[in-house]
């Protein structure tokens, strides 16, 4: 076999049979090589990505993020140099609804005079969540996950935002550099900090509309309800505080103990963030979501008062970084900075 074969064979190997997605792009950014991987990442067709700026198919033709971060590897290496080794990175999903997470290689090459020529990056999408689930083996994820299919059988909204929730707290978990075990409490904290919700009457929980006042005292009720149910569970009873504080605010307006500062747990302060956020990017009957830069700006408007001030640097921060991790949270459901809390 002569070494032009063996070359076509790799290359047969690689553009149609392995799960990882290749890609090259040449120096204006344009899809010049996309394997069949890459294609069902984005369900694209050839004709869709080949040929096309790479910003333009996935980022509406921006390249960074408002916090002036790179929002594709793979660009980032073209302009900076800089090369990617098994990094993290959070990529537009299908239709840009969802994100995958992948492990990501970036490879510059430089032509004849020293110059950018063209990036090779490959993706391979890797399954975040069970890794995270595994760390939680000691403790009965089943029931909690039970308590959280209880919730999302009788709200689908509710579903959505716990799971949109969940991922956020392990993003800015590992944003904030927290060890394993803490980042996988921020997972369990986001599955079932609403689990109150289960004590809920059900024409206030799907009230289509906003809730009159009364309404809003019930709805109010749900941190409590949480709590109670929480720390009948043996070794639950940080857990129990963080899901009963999860609507105080930073300045002592919240609920339901008016705490303020650092007496809120700090999983707590992280909470009040995440579920903002998605609340606030999310549809309601009532209104259209905000965009991320009217929601970021509500959420700068409110530090110091609702959220804790260095949280909330940390948060503007992970989310500017993942800006395109955090369109996978339209269409869910949840409690609003500067809004009526739920
Ligand atoms: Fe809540």
């Amino acid at each position: 076999m002569h070494l032009p074969d063996i070359e076509r064979i790799i290359l047969d190997i690689v553009s149609s049979r392995t799960p990882r997605g290749w890609m090259v792009i040449d120096r204006n950014c344009r899809v010049v090589y996309a394997n069949q991987s890459v294609l069902e990442l984005w369900a694209k067709k050839p004709e869709d990505i080949l040929y096309k700026s790479l910003p333009d198919v996935l980022h509406n033709g921006r390249k960074k993020d408002i916090a002036g971060n790179y929002l594709c590897p793979a660009v980032e290496t073209l302009e900076t140099g800089t090369e990617f080794r098994e990094s993290e990175v959070a990529l537009p999903g299908r239709a840009g609804r969802s994100s995958v997470w992948c492990l990501a290689n970036t490879y510059l090459h430089l032509d004849d005079d020293g110059r950018p020529g063209f990036v090779t990056a490959n993706y391979v999408p890797i399954e975040k969540f069970k890794s995270m689930e595994k760390e939680l083996s000691s403790i009965n994820l089943h029931i909690i996950k039970a308590f959280a299919k209880a919730i999302g059988a009788r709200d689908t909204n509710t579903k959505r935002h716990v799971e949109n929730v969940s991922a956020l707290m392990v993003g800015l978990a590992e944003h904030l550099h927290c060890s394993a075990e803490q980042t996988a409490l921020a997972y369990l904290v986001g599955v079932i900090h609403d689990i109150g919700k289960i004590g809920i009457p059900e024409h206030i929980l799907n009230k289509p509309g906003r809730l009159t006042k009364e309404e809003f005292d019930i709805m109010r009720r749900h941190p409590l309800i949480g709590a109670e149910i929480l720390q009948e569970i043996d070794g639950f009873a940080t857990i129990s505080e963080v899901v009963k504080h999860h609507h105080e605010r930073y300045d002592g307006s919240g609920y339901p103990s008016g705490l303020a500062g650092e007496d809120i747990p700090f999983l707590s302060r992280m909470l009040a963030l995440c579920d903002s956020y998605d609340a606030m990017t999310s549809n309601r009957c009532y209104r259209s979501p905000l965009s991320v830069e009217n929601t970021l700006e509500e959420i700068r408007r409110c530090s110091g008062t609702q959220f804790d001030p260095v949280v909330c640097c940390s948060f503007l921060s992970f989310v500017s970084i993942h800006k395109n991790l955090s369109r996978k949270y339209q269409g869910a459901h949840g409690h609003g900075a500067g809004r009526p809390a739920e």
